[in-house]
């Protein structure tokens, strides 16, 4: 018999307890099986606390019950309990394998129990999943932009869903810069398949790895948008709802070319001679310093992306094209300025959400739409409470899900992140969390009940995880592959 086999002590549907003898250990967090020998049931469970037994001198486990699965191989929530004096195990190779039916198939970690990886345990995400909102939680350097990576490895190889990234860091791409260890994204495998960069770094490199220039054209951005990247005053507000009906297009040749000193105001009726009468006309009205600040910040944001922003060519239809064949596109803009990435990102976020809302509305489904996935680096920037700073990801997050588009919210702040959008999200990767009021936000909004997992979650090293989704029946704890380490595995699965 198995050195670890107890006997169940307590039972509740909510919790189940037993005793394991003084010199054993057992750590929170790990798995263990509970057989009901009539049914042949497996309650499997996790360890969620413990207390010195006086009586024996042991140790009282509490566990926490994740689910059963019986004869017929279904998983079903916990809604019956085993009979007391049951035994209580850790879990053998076969349920290993049980368990792995009833996760998905983007690999990114393995499962663990306690601090042991259960190595013939991976752990994926179901790609049905992600034309819905994801979000993903740690504190600053806790694994956020390994796990990305490791999952858009996967994504490379199973082709089931576009996403969108971009990366002002430059290290998604070709790796972590400064560091001679670090890979990127180009050095997977299939990466001549499944991904697909869009660069704005120089034609040798460009052309080393196969990424393509990025190009956004005037008419792919939105003046709506100056809302998202600066502080507007109430007077700049209205001078670009003013402009909003004109194309940007336009709106752009008037800013970049006409002094908006000279404008005719109500009080100076001297006649405008450029080529936007009908602009002219429009702001006219409008205060002179607004549209002064409102100039200088067309101009500002036209300088910032004057690498990859013209009147004349985009990429957007080869972007809207390469996730459509669910490959991974990377936006590459290493050393982009935050005001430039929100620009950018906010305007192939818009392309695609227009899009696909098109064919919905023409083709009055959401399955030729397929999904897409848009993530977000510091999504506290754009879904904060701030309704007035969050334009197109708003309507994205609450409307995305109609239409195949999901969000990915990567964030170490998400005390910060709307409610009502954390309360979109069917899946959350919990990272090493140190706040308190992130972590409450965090376990309330979840999926799962992770407020019983608070201990776990606090003890979270680099790289771990605790993932929430509706595609897995029980909250699942996880080490995410080291991304380095992952390629190696996948050349070696590829040769
Ligand atoms: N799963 C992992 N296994 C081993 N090491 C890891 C893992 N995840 C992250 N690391 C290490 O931690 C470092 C920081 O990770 P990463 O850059 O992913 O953090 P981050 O949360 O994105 O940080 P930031 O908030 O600064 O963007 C990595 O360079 C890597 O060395
Ligand atoms: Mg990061």
């Amino acid at each position: 018999m198995d050195k670890r086999f107890h006997l169940l002590t307590g039972t509740d549907v909510l919790a189940y307890t037993w005793i394991i003898p003084p010199g054993e250990l057992i750590s929170v967090g790990e798995l263990a099986v509970i057989i009901d020998k009539g049914t042949k049931t497996r309650y499997f469970t996790r360890v969620t606390g413990m207390i010195h037994d006086h009586k024996t001198g042991g140790v009282l486990v509490t566990g926490l019950p994740i689910g059963c699965v019986g004869q017929d191989r279904t998983f079903r929530k916990p809604r019956t309990i085993p009979p007391l004096n049951s035994p209580v195990r850790p879990l053998d190779a076969g349920e290993n394998i049980l368990l792995r039916d009833f996760i998905g198939e983007l690999e990114i970690g393995f499962m663990m129990s306690g601090n042991q990886k259960i190595v013939d345990l991976p752990v994926g995400i179901p790609s049905s999943v992600l034309n819905q909102h994801f979000g993903v939680f740690a504190t600053t350097g806790m694994g956020k932009s390994n796990l990305m990576k490791v999952f858009c490895a996967s994504a490379i190889i199973t082709r089931t869903a576009g996403i969108l990234l971009t990366d002002p860091h430059g290290e998604y791409a070709t790796g972590q810069p400064g560091d001679p260890n670090s890979r990127g994204l180009v050095h997977h495998p299939k990466a001549q398949d499944g991904l697909c960069v869009f660069t704005i770094r120089n034609d040798d490199t460009a052309l080393e790895y196969g990424m393509k220039h990025l190009q956004i054209g005037h008419k792919d951005l939105s003046i709506a948008d100056l809302g998202l990247v600066f502080d507007l005053t109430p007077a700049q507000y209205e001078v670009v709802n003013l402009l909003v009906p004109f194309s940007t297009n336009d709106v752009i040749d008037f800013f970049i070319n006409e002094d908006v000193e000279s404008l005719p105001s109500h009080l100076r009726t001297t006649a405008y001679i450029g080529n936007h009468q009908d602009i002219a006309q429009r702001v006219r009205s409008a205060p002179s310093d607004a549209l002064r600040l409102v100039q200088r910040q067309i101009r500002t944001l036209l300088d910032l992306t004057a690498l990859f922003v013209d009147s004349s060519s985009s990429s957007l239809p080869e972007i809207l094209a390469a996730l459509d064949e669910n490959k991974v596109v990377l936006i590459d803009i290493p050393g982009m300025s935050d005001a430039a990435e929100l620009f950018v990102l906010s305007a192939i976020s818009r392309a695609i959400f227009r899009e696909r809302q098109r064919r919905f509305i023409e083709e009055g489904s959401a399955v030729t739409n397929g999904r897409t996935l848009i993530s977000i680096e510091e999504a506290q920037r754009v879904l904060s409470q701030r309704s007035e700073k969050t334009g197109i990801f708003r309507e994205i997050a609450m409307e995305g899900r109609k239409f195949g588009v999901g969000l990915g919210v990567i964030t170490q702040q998400p005390k910060n992140i709307d409610q009502r959008v954390l309360a979109q999200m069917n899946t959350f990767f919990v990272m090493g969390l140190a706040d308190r009021h992130d972590r409450e936000t965090i376990a309330s909004s979840a999926k799962h009940d992770l407020r019983v997992l608070d201990t776990e979650i606090q003890t979270l090293d680099m790289g771990d995880a605790v993932i929430s989704t509706v595609g897995i029946p029980f909250p699942v704890s996880c080490h995410i592959h080291y991304f380095e380490d992952y390629l190696d595995e996948l050349w070696e699965s590829a040769s």
